[in-house]
């Protein structure tokens, strides 16, 4: 009896390993699906080998020529899109508009399952729209916003001309985060405040941990019962109360100084929300998970293409050069550049185009999750499936772009000299999901980018190790770590 209990037991974990291997009807093509880690070993070998997930699954792409790719990570059946036409379909349909909600954005918001980045349906319209209206409201994509970066510039332009050595991870990583802080707290700091760098600390740390562990927690989220310490859980766990303690603190205090219809920052013009709206998301845990989702989102995006832009002054020196003539042909004077005057140098505006080109810093977004069965090029795509979006693949795509693996900045200017956007350009992707705060990130970044060129040259601190120019993986890649010196070309006004 006991063999027999034994035998059966047996023969179900077999079938039920089993079962876990095979693919859906005409699901598209793609690595095998192993029992227990499905096409994950074959995804991180090929990451491993070509630098990047975006690589692997271009790799892929090319193996079984198509540009839909059939993946299971853990348990969840995935495709990965590339292609120009398909990524388009993918962007713009209504089927591919939610986004999953499993352990990992469970983890990632608290435990909360609200926010922006990580809701659907109603909810996810109302806050979506609640935050777009208010970065508007705020002066956002305006000439208020424009003078407030302006003033965040003259101070990085400060700090760089004390001639200390700092990696300019550092520097430009505080100073976006300090914008984002403007936006959502409304007060200003100062670099060495002590919240501005207990927020670039836990946001650095929760990066490492979240690449070391996010993955196989995600994959396998019953390992942090049997080893909570060894799989990063019980760290992400510290790095989240952290944070959610920083924010809550903030928030207090809004709510201490709140009075009706007060809506001078997010958190401000949340509580006024929250007090007249009859609408249920307005929540306290929900203004929290907005404030992350605006850090999350916004810091480290912002700031690498930042670190990119300024890492390819130093690796392509003639473009420096071209860059400073365009600066110095437009302005006679020492005024900072500002975003609404970007025409008078399209070169610069070229080159910042071209970086998020190359250099683009989300080459996989998504995850989406189809709420229908759907189709993809002739394969099936049954409902609930997760899909990945391999951006990486259009911005380096040889029949889209001549020479794609070289950095070229001329390719997004016309014959008169006047920058030229081609329709398959979407840094911030398109849709109903694209980016919602890009006019903020794009003003940053050319005025940032604009005002640091046209006050320094830049070049390498140690010469005796020079720049590769080979990005970091990550799930936003990054330059490798270099010290910049900055010598003086003009005094800022
Ligand atoms: C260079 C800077 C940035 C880049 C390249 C970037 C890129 C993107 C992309 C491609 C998406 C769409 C993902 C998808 O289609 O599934 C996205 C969404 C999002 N971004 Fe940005 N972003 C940047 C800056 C920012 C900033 C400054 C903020 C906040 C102030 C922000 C907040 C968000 C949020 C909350 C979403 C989720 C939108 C939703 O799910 O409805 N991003 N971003």
């Amino acid at each position: 009896m006991i063999l027999l209990t034994l035998f059966l037991i047996g023969v179900s974990v077999l079938l039920y390993l089993y079962e876990k291997t095979v693919k859906p009807k005409n699901f598209p093509p793609g690595p095998k699906w192993h029992p227990i880690t499905g096409s994950t070993p074959t995804v991180k070998e090929f990451a491993k080998q070509f630098g990047g997930t975006h690589k692997a699954f271009l790799k892929l792409s090319e193996i079984y020529d198509s540009n839909v790719i059939g993946l299971k990570f853990g348990n969840e059946a995935t495709v990965c899109v590339s292609g120009e036409s398909l990524l388009k379909e993918v962007l713009m349909q209504d089927e591919y508009q939610a986004r999953p909600i499993n352990f990992f954005s469970n983890l990632r918001s608290f435990g909360t399952n609200k926010g922006i980045t990580f809701t659907n349906g109603e909810h996810w319209k109302t806050q979506r729209r609640f935050f777009i209206r208010h970065l508007r409201e705020l002066g956002f994509g305006k000439q208020k916003m424009d003078f407030m970066i302006t003033d965040e510039v003259n101070k990085i332009i400060n700090f760089m001309g004390q001639n200390d050595l700092h990696e300019i991870k550092t520097i430009i990583g505080t100073s976006v985060l300090s914008i984002l802080w403007t936006l959502v707290a409304g007060e200003r700091l100062e670099y060495s405040n002590e919240r501005l760098q207990n927020l670039l600390t836990l946001m650095n740390r929760r990066s490492k941990v979240f690449e070391m562990a996010g993955t196989w927690l995600n994959l396998f989220p019953w390992i942090r019962f049997i080893a909570p310490k060894a799989s990063g859980y019980e760290l992400i766990m510290n790095i989240n109360n952290e944070m959610k303690e920083l924010f809550k603190s903030v928030i207090k205090e809004h709510s201490d100084t709140w009075y009706p219809d007060r809506k001078d920052d997010v958190i401000y013009a949340f509580l006024t929300e929250m007090h007249q709206s009859s609408d249920e998301t307005f929540t306290e845990d929900q203004l929290l998970m907005l404030c992350v989702d605006v850090f999350f989102g916004g810091a480290t995006t912002t700031s690498n293409t930042l670190d990119f832009a300024l890492m390819c002054m130093i690796l392509y020196p003639d473009i420096q050069k071209k860059v400073h003539e365009s600066i110095d042909a437009a302005y006679t004077n020492c005024t900072l550049p500002h975003y609404k005057d970007r025409h008078l140098i399209p070169y610069v505006e070229a080159v910042i185009c071209e970086v998020q080109r190359y250099y683009n810093v989300s080459p996989i977004t998504g995850p989406r999750i189809t709420l229908a069965n759907t189709k993809l090029e002739s394969y099936d795509i049954p409902k609930g499936t997760t899909v990945l979006i391999n951006n990486y693949a259009v911005d380096h795509d040889p029949k889209l772009w001549e020479n794609p693996d070289v950095f070229q900045p001329e390719r997004f200017l016309d014959q008169n000299g006047n920058v030229t956007i081609p329709q398959h350009f979407n840094p911030f992707n398109i849709g109903k999901r694209k980016c919602l705060a890009d006019a903020l990130a794009r003003s940053c970044i050319f005025t940032f980018f604009a005002g640091i060129m046209k006050t320094y040259t830049l070049s390498l601190a140690d010469k005796s190790k020079p720049l590769t120019g080979i990005p970091l993986p990550g799930i936003t890649i990054s330059p490798e770590p270099y010290i910049p010196c900055f010598t003086h070309r003009c005094s800022k006004n």
